[in-house]
């Protein structure tokens, strides 16, 4: 086990403090289940005391999801500790990760706290969450701007009280590969006991660093990568699982060191972290971005097709990139449609399956070849529906000498209501008459519109991120037909507003006053 690389997830806790991130309690629960498929050693599945929705969502994962460790934040107060607890009640392998913030300017300007204060502190907390569980980490926050003596002091202290974990955060994303390197060497060999715990690392990429920073650390004796899916999380996000895993394997000739990720299951994870939260990614990013793999100048192309090694350091097939399989046609049953599922990682039962299936074969008359990235855009849409409000209908006017104008009717309960409205655009005026038939005043901050699949008749996805008190919430939905997309995608967030089901909730605290 020297040479393994344990990989903490940390997606749906500091990836969800992205901004813009809303993810409700089955969002979460689709991604958590994604990862146990990609196989991570840790899912941290939420902060349970900021929100309701966070202990749910914890409390759901911890119940559901078989394999990986589930891990809950706490700051070291009983509360947090007792609620971290109830939510982990039913996991299999269940982590309280508790964390007190370190740095001197913490500690002076946050806390008005001493160091001995703190270190006490700390000490109770991971006494208290021993209590509950065996498996207990501590995180020193902000502790690449904490002075080493007292960094070294506070973790043998916490070791000393039963943490099984120490994790030392870049918070602010400050440091650099050589010196956070040489900051885990020196625990290492400075403090005492530090053999029987597993050290840790969770690097912000404020400064464009956090992978490079948390490889660093590896080379210099870290075991655990906390990581996220895209790199996302707090301001410039997180170090990204993809990069860090990918950099392992393909340079185990330089770090020697293995994790037991399976690497084929990150793109799709990639492209449901994206899908869910809304947050996009970039083209140009390393491993999940659409030309990482991609070959623009000619004499490139020429060598790829010779020896793909030329200018090829992965395999496309490795992270799970395969090029687009036709799998069904209008002339599959059920039966082959959920068995296709199955080997995507979707088991649903007979009820979806029949409701995904009247879907699936509007779109195969459609569009005449159904691939994966189809079926897959097909059932993350299906399960975001909320139907409170139903589209029945539309109709667009547009063109170069006409002012767009549209008639949508929708059903909600009993009723089927019908308004029509001019707008700048087909989708714009789309969006009015909705608004007229909802009557619930939103602000619309986002729109994005991507193909899921290459070519003229591809299923085009949009992405909308509504404002409604101060809360972003997401719509997403796929068509063929863009403009029903952009319709559907707006009436979902409406949908996911009215349903409550948002994750930010009033009694909402980030993890800034402790
Ligand atoms: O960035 C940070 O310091 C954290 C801790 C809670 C680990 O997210
Ligand atoms: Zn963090």
């Amino acid at each position: 086990m020297k040479n393994r690389i344990y990989i903490f997830d940390t997606t749906l806790r500091d990836g969800e403090q992205s901004p813009g991130a809303s993810l409700n309690l089955h969002d979460k629960l689709t991604i958590a289940q994604q990862l146990a498929r990609l196989n991570v050693d840790v899912i941290e599945a939420g902060f349970p005391v900021s929100s309701q929705v966070q202990f749910e969502a914890t409390r759901l994962i911890a119940e559901e999801v078989k394999g990986p460790i589930v891990a809950a934040l706490a700051r070291c107060v009983d509360l947090d500790i007792d609620r971290a607890a109830q939510a982990l009640e039913k996991a299999k392998k269940p982590r309280i990760h508790v964390f007190a913030a370190t740095s001197k300017i913490h500690l002076e300007k946050k806390f008005k706290k001493s160091e001995d204060e703190i270190l006490e502190l700390a000490v109770k907390g991971v006494k208290r969450a021993k209590n509950y569980f065996s498996d207990i980490e501590f995180s020193p926050e902000d502790s690449a701007r904490t002075g080493k003596e007292f960094l070294f002091r506070i973790i043998a202290a916490a070791i000393a009280a039963g943490a099984t974990v120490i994790n030392i955060p870049d918070t602010v994303g400050y440091s650099n590969p050589d010196e956070f390197g040489r900051l885990i060497a020196e625990i290492r060999k400075r403090v005492a006991h530090i053999d029987r715990i597993i050290l840790s690392v969770h690097c912000h990429n404020d400064l464009g660093l956090a992978v490079a920073n948390t490889l660093s650390a590896i080379a210099n004796g870290a075991q655990q990568a906390e990581v996220t899916i895209n790199g996302i999380g707090e301001r410039a996000g997180n170090a990204s699982l993809e990069e860090v895993v990918m950099a392992l394997k393909t340079r185990s000739d330089f770090y020697q060191k293995t994790t037991k990720i399976r690497t084929e299951e990150i793109i799709r994870t990639s492209r449901l972290v994206s899908s869910l939260t809304g947050i996009l990614v970039q083209p140009n990013k390393a491993i999940v971005g659409s030309n990482a793999f991609a070959h623009e100048s000619g004499i490139h192309q020429d060598a790829v097709i010779k020896d793909a090694s030329t200018y090829e350091i992965m395999k496309p097939q490795d992270v799970g990139l395969e090029s687009s399989r036709i799998v069904l046609g209008r002339h599959s049953g059920r039966h082959g449609l959920k068995q296709r599922l199955q080997e995507l990682g979707y088991a649903l039962n007979k009820t979806e399956i029949d409701h995904l299936y009247d879907r699936f074969l509007e779109l195969a008359d459609k569009k005449k070849e159904v691939f994966d990235e189809d079926l897959i855009a097909l059932v993350i849409g299906d399960a975001l529906q909320q139907e409170i409000y139903q589209l029945d209908y539309f109709h667009i006017l547009s063109g170069s000498q006409t002012i767009p104008s549209a008639t949508v009717r929708l059903r909600h309960e009993e009723k089927v209501i019908q308004e029509a409205s001019a707008g700048d655009g087909p989708v714009d005026a789309a969006y009015k008459a909705i608004d007229r038939i909802v009557q619930m005043p939103v602000q619309l901050v986002s729109y994005s519109l991507q193909a899921v699949t290459e070519g003229k008749n591809a299923m085009g996805e949009v992405i909308v991120r509504v404002k409604q008190n101060g809360r972003n919430t997401i719509g997403r939905a796929a068509s063929t037909d863009v403009v029903e997309a952009s319709i559907k995608a707006y009436i979902n967030a409406l949908n996911r507003i009215l349903s409550h089901e948002t994750k930010h909730q009033p009694t909402e605290t980030k993890h800034d006053n402790l």
